[in-house]
C-alpha cells in the first residue's frame, strides 16, 4: 500500500453523469489485483475533503510518446458523480494534483476449479469487474459479463470487455439498450445453460440480494463486491462494517468492508431471509 501524491493524467466525461479518470500511479501495474480500491483525497481550496472509495478499473503504462513523464504507470477510475466529493472531482483537469492511498483491501479469489465465469455488473458496478474478467480471460477461461442499468446511458466500457474475448449482454429497465428487464433475469438463464459457473457480482445492494438468492438456490461459488460507506478505508473508523453470517442480537460477527473485503465469499456475509428474487 503506498500513500502518493500525484497528478491527473486525464479525467472525462464518457457518459452523463459518468467519468473516467487517469492517475499517474507508480507500481500499480504490478501491485494491484481485481476488486481492490484505493482512496482518493481531492486537494479543494483549503479544505481538503474526506478521501472516497473507488474501485481500481484498470491499470497500465503511458504509450511511448508521453515518455515525457518520469513515471509512466497509472491507474484508472470510473466513477459517477453523486455528491460532493465526485462533484469536485468532475471538475479536475490534467496536471491536477490528488493523494491516493492504495491498492486497499481483498480482491476476487480466483476459482481454481471453475472454467466458466459469470461476471454481474449493476451500474457502475461494472468498475471491479474488468481487471477481473483480463486475468480470467488471460488464463484461457470463459467469460460472460452480465450488465444492467436503468437505461443505455448507465452501461459502460462494454466494448473493453469485448476486446478481452469477454461475450457481454445487457439489460436495461427501459430497453434503450439490450433486453428490457432485469440483469438478474439474464443471470438465470444463464445459470441454466452453464449451471458450473463461478458467479462474481458487484452492484446496487437490491441486485446483490436477487444474485444471491438465485446463485443459493442452484448452489453455484458466488463472490459479491460491496461498496459501503468508508472514511478511512484501513481498518481504523469501523465506519464500514457489514454483519458476518452469524451475526445476532447475541453474536455481533461483524466484517470490515475496507480490511476484509470489498470482496466476501457470498457465504461470509448475512443475508435478509428468503431475499427478493428480482430487484435492482
Ligand atoms: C470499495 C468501494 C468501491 C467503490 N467504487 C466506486 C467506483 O468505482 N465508482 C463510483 O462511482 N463509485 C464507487 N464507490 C462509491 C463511491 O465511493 C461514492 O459514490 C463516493 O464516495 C461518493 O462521494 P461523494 O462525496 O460524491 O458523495 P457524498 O456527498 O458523500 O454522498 C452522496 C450520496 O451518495 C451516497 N453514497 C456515498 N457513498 C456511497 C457508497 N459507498 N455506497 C452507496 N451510496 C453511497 C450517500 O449516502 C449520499 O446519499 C465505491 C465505494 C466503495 C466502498
Ligand atoms: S472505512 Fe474505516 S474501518 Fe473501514
Amino acid at each position: 500500500m503506498q500513500d502518493l501524491k500525484t497528478v491527473i493524467l486525464h479525467n472525462r466525461e464518457i457518459a452523463p453523469g459518468y467519468f473516467r479518470m487517469a492517475i499517474l500511479a507508480p507500481g500499480y501495474p504490478q501491485q494491484a489485483l481485481p476488486g481492490q480500491f484505493i482512496m482518493l483525497r481531492v486537494q479543494a481550496n483549503s479544505q481538503p475533503l474526506l478521501r472516497r472509495p473507488f474501485g481500481i478499473f484498470k491499470t497500465g503504462t503511458l504509450p511511448a510518446e508521453c515518455s515525457g513523464m518520469p513515471e509512466r504507470e497509472f491507474v484508472e477510475l470510473v466513477y459517477k458523480v453523486v455528491g460532493i466529493g465526485t462533484q469536485l472531482m468532475s471538475t479536475l483537469q490534467r496536471g491536477d494534483e490528488v493523494e491516493l492511498l492504495g491498492p486497499l483491501g481483498q480482491g476476487f479469489t480466483l476459482d481454481k476449479t471453475a472454467t466458466e465465469h459469470l461476471l454481474v455488473g449493476g451500474g457502475i458496478g461494472l468498475v471491479p469487474l474488468f481487471m477481473l474478467a483480463e486475468t480470467l480471460c488471460r488464463r484461457g477461461d470463459r467469460v460472460r459479463l452480465l450488465v444492467g442499468g436503468r437505461s443505455r446511458d448507465d452501461i459502460l466500457a462494454i466494448t473493453e470487455f469485448e476486446r478481452l474475448g469477454v461475450e457481454t449482454y445487457v439489460a436495461t429497465d427501459d430497453g434503450s439498450l439490450g433486453e428490457e428487464g432485469l440483469v438478474t433475469a439474464v443471470l438465470e438463464r444463464k445459470l441454466n445453460k452453464y449451471p458450473q459457473a463461478a458467479v462474481y457480482a458487484c452492484g446496487p445492494t437490491l441486485m446483490l440480494n436477487a444474485v444471491r438468492s438465485i446463485c443459493h438456490r442452484q448452489q453455484v461459488a458466488l463472490q459479491v463486491s460491496l461498496e459501503a460507506l468508508m472514511a478511512c478505508g484501513v481498518g481504523a473508523c469501523l465506519g464500514c462494517v457489514v454483519p458476518g453470517h452469524q451475526h445476532s442480537e447475541d453474536d455481533p460477527d461483524y466484517l470490515c468492508t475496507c480490511r476484509q473485503g470489498p470482496v466476501f465469499d457470498a457465504d461470509e456475509l448475512k443475508w435478509p431471509e428468503g431475499g427478493p428474487e428480482g430487484g435492482e
